[in-house]
């Protein structure tokens, strides 16, 4: 059988603030098969973006353990980290983090020059489907919202990774926007066998996944695509 690219068990995330203990994330178990999407929903401050973060090993676990590609985390220090994060993994963070003294052509081929390859036709691609092939010599900064997005986009998925940690992806872009980010986002997924965990408010967006887990308590459960429950009887 095929071995999961990312396991985490028992894992359970506290946040300390003054006196109190905050835990976001309680014993809880969850893994991916390499290839593999799904949405993560939840209310606001359930702890979508700290599990992302967790996975990327932005944030270490409180207790419990990270298994990425078979291999246990607990002893990674930063070699260990950058390598997994430059050749394996892609991220399109909440706030977009682009390198703002960076041109667009320079954010979208950072991965690439981390990993030594030269700018590509699938770099062209992937500029052309989203969008932005006219923007590429345009600073970050001057850029609108959903336009930094794309580019935030077309960063993660530059060096093909495995893994494709999405945050709200399509928060900064109109319904119709979206929802073409969302089917691109997935074909580029497929053609590359990109896992995706991608993080969504949105039942459209969550429907465009494999399956989808809900954040709660601290706990994740299985929950139904927005297809699934057209049918249910109420
Ligand atoms: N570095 C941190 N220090 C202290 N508390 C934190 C930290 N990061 C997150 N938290 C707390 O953990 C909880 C979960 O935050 P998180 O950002 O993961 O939520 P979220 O589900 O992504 O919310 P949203 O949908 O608003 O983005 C919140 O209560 C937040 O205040
Ligand atoms: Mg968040």
């Amino acid at each position: 059988m095929e071995s999961p690219l990312v396991v985490l068990k028992h894992a359970t995330k506290s946040f300390v603030d003054g006196k109190e203990t905050h835990r976001v994330l309680n014993d809880l178990d969850f893994s991916l098969l390499p290839g593999a999407s799904i949405a993560l929903t939840g209310a606001s401050g359930s702890g979508k973006s700290t599990l992302l973060n967790i996975i990327a090993g932005f944030e270490p676990l409180t207790s419990g353990a990270l298994l990425l590609s078979g291999r246990n985390t607990a002893t990674w220090k930063d070699p260990q980290w950058s390598r997994f994060r430059y050749q394996q993994l892609g991220v399109v963070f909440q706030q977009f983090n682009l390198l703002t003294p960076l041109n667009v052509k320079q954010n979208i081929a950072f991965p690439l020059n981390l990993n030594q390859q030269p700018w590509n036709d699938w770099c062209d691609h992937l500029v052309g489907a989203l969008g932005i092939s006219q923007l590429l010599s345009r600073h970050v900064s001057s850029l609108s919202g959903g336009q930094q997005q794309r580019v935030a986009i077309a960063r993660a998925l530059a060096h093909q990774p495995q893994l494709l940690l999405a945050d709200e992806p399509t928060g900064n872009l109109d319904q119709k926007a979206g929802l073409e980010v969302m089917q691109l986002l997935t074909e580029i997924a497929n053609q590359g066998n990109t896992a995706i965990i991608l993080v969504t408010h949105s039942l459209e967006c969550a429907d465009f996944m494999q399956a989808r887990c809900h954040l709660q308590n601290g706990h994740l459960f299985t929950a139904p695509l927005n297809h699934e429950s057209q049918h249910e009887s109420y």
